[in-house]
């Protein structure tokens, strides 16, 4: 046993959390919500550059390429933290990651606020994205490690519910504070949410799997009763305990490709790709823009129908989560994205009559059923697949390289979409956008299994019996 594991140990032993007597059925939800504070994170510091911008440019007279790097700066960072976080949670523990994620949020946050040039700036930026990397390899795998497997849906989603939360949070900061200018309170405020989950972090305890894994099977039994609430937590620990016994070896780079994990790592990959290349972050972060390109030209006209798209996002999350466990994650899965190809096509169709005529009303309308139609499916369910898939051994790793991928594809995007408009036009891009959804709704039919009320021993086996995901698909869809 590593002596990190051992602290990691220690450091739950300590927790006074762990000698309660138990008392509530709640407390795996407090864990769920204290983690998912992550995702507030995420959708925040993402989301807020785009109206503090004109105010930071105005402050250091910024070049379009330095602006192009305080946005893009937050990718970077997220996409190599993304990558090494989810392997390093696999030897120190998901719950000690958390902690520093908190810490560098916080950092982060703090060096962009009182930023005197854009080179701090962009490097407090860079921390910023370092979190929001951290954050999303280790936050999903957290709440499906600590949830029971009937709930894990709609548990592990709350990070995508959170994600959303931040992205409105994002847009009314970035409102309320324009009459000021004043960006350094946008930027500065996300050192709330960092230290609520920092303190979330110290009264929660490390997830039974890691635990096992790393042969505490005693402190592994104890989080169990006190997270499940009762002492009838042996079916469930024996089975913990086989799979981690099973994974006792530390995993290695070698093991993404053997024949049980290559599937899995596919479909993450897959998965991260289609997210993006789908054109979210385009709507996300280009809201305003797309919304005037289409016809609306007073600013409160397009900060409300932005308001409207981020209240839009967030609904459809909630109701994403009340069904993702009832009906499962395919059939979600395949109607979202075929609302996204409807709404892609038809608003690419808009775009191409509206040269001589005026829709923005109905463009708006067509925006938010696409953003609805993302929030139903491929947002939630990528971070809840790749949280439970992987085999114990190297969960962290290959979700971080999912995770990673997907943050590099964000960034592909985000880069290239003002281009794209360009040189295209809006329709055909949107179009391009559609064809790439109908993409996604083949690999995901094809390869994507159901994974819903099954534990994730009972998934890790599925992948080593039958190695063809498509064989542990529902029949359902
Ligand atoms: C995506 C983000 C996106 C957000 C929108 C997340 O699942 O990973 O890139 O901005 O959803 O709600």
């Amino acid at each position: 046993m590593c002596k990190v594991n051992a602290t990691t140990a220690k450091l739950d032993v300590n927790n006074p959390s762990d000698k309660a007597p138990v008392v509530s059925q709640r407390y795996v939800y407090i864990a769920a919500i204290f983690a998912a504070v992550g995702g507030l994170l995420f959708g925040y510091d993402t989301g807020v550059i785009s109206g503090a911008l004109i105010f930071i440019k105005q402050s250091f007279g910024l070049s379009i390429f330095q602006q192009e790097l305080a946005v893009s700066s937050v990718l970077v960072g997220a996409a190599v933290l993304a990558i090494t976080g989810g392997s390093l949670s696999d030897r120190f523990g998901r719950r000690k990651m958390l902690l520093i994620t908190s810490v560098v949020f916080i950092a982060g946050a703090l060096v962009c606020a009182a930023a005197g040039s854009i080179q701090i700036l962009i490097l407090g930026r860079v921390i910023v994205g370092m979190g929001i990397g951290l954050a999303s390899s280790v936050v999903p795998l957290y709440i499906s490690e600590i949830s029971p497997a009937k709930a894990r849906g709609w548990q592990v989603s709350l990070f995508q519910l959170a994600i959303t939360v931040g992205i409105l949070a994002a847009y009314l900061a970035d409102y309320a504070f324009t009459p000021s200018a004043a960006w350094r309170w946008m930027l500065g405020l996300a050192v709330v949410p960092g230290a609520l989950l920092g303190a979330g972090m110290l009264y929660l305890p490390e997830t039974p799997r890691f635990l096992a894994r790393h042969g505490h099977f005693d402190l592994a039994r104890t989080v169990l009763i006190k997270i499940r609430s009762t002492q009838n937590v042996e079916k469930e620990f024996q089975e913990i305990k086989a799979a981690s016994q099973e994974s006792a070896l530390r995993g290695h780079i070698s093991d993404l490709l053997l024949p049980a994990v290559r599937p899995a790592l596919m479909i993450g990959i897959g998965l991260a790709v289609f997210q993006q290349v789908t054109g979210i972050n385009t709507i996300i972060y280009y809201a305003p823009y797309i919304i005037r390109t289409a016809g609306i030209n007073s600013i409160q006209g397009s900060i409300l129908a932005t308001a409207g798209i981020g209240t839009v996002n967030v609904v459809m999350t909630l109701v994403s989560m009340w069904l993702i466990d009832r009906v499962g994650r395919r059939p979600l899965l395949l109607t979202g994205i075929t609302g996204m190809i409807i709404s892609l096509g038809a608003l690419g169709y808009i775009f191409h009559l509206s040269e001589g005529g005026n829709f923005a009303g109905l463009s708006v309308v067509i925006l938010m059923f696409y953003v609805a139609s993302f929030a139903i499916s491929l947002g939630p369910i990528f971070w809840l697949l790749i949280a439970e898939i992987y085999p114990l051994k190297i969960r962290g790793l290959a979700a971080g390289i999912a995770a990673g991928t997907n943050w590099l594809a964000n960034f592909a995007v985000s880069l290239t979409f003002l281009s794209l408009l360009k040189g295209l036009g809006p329709s055909l891009t949107f179009w391009l956008y559609g064809v790439l959804a109908i993409g996604s709704w083949l690999f995901s039919y094809y390869l994507v299994p159901e994974t819903k009320g099954r534990s994730l021993e009972e998934i890790e086996a599925l992948w080593h019996k039958k190695p063809e995901a498509t064989q542990i698909n529902s029949a359902s869809v």
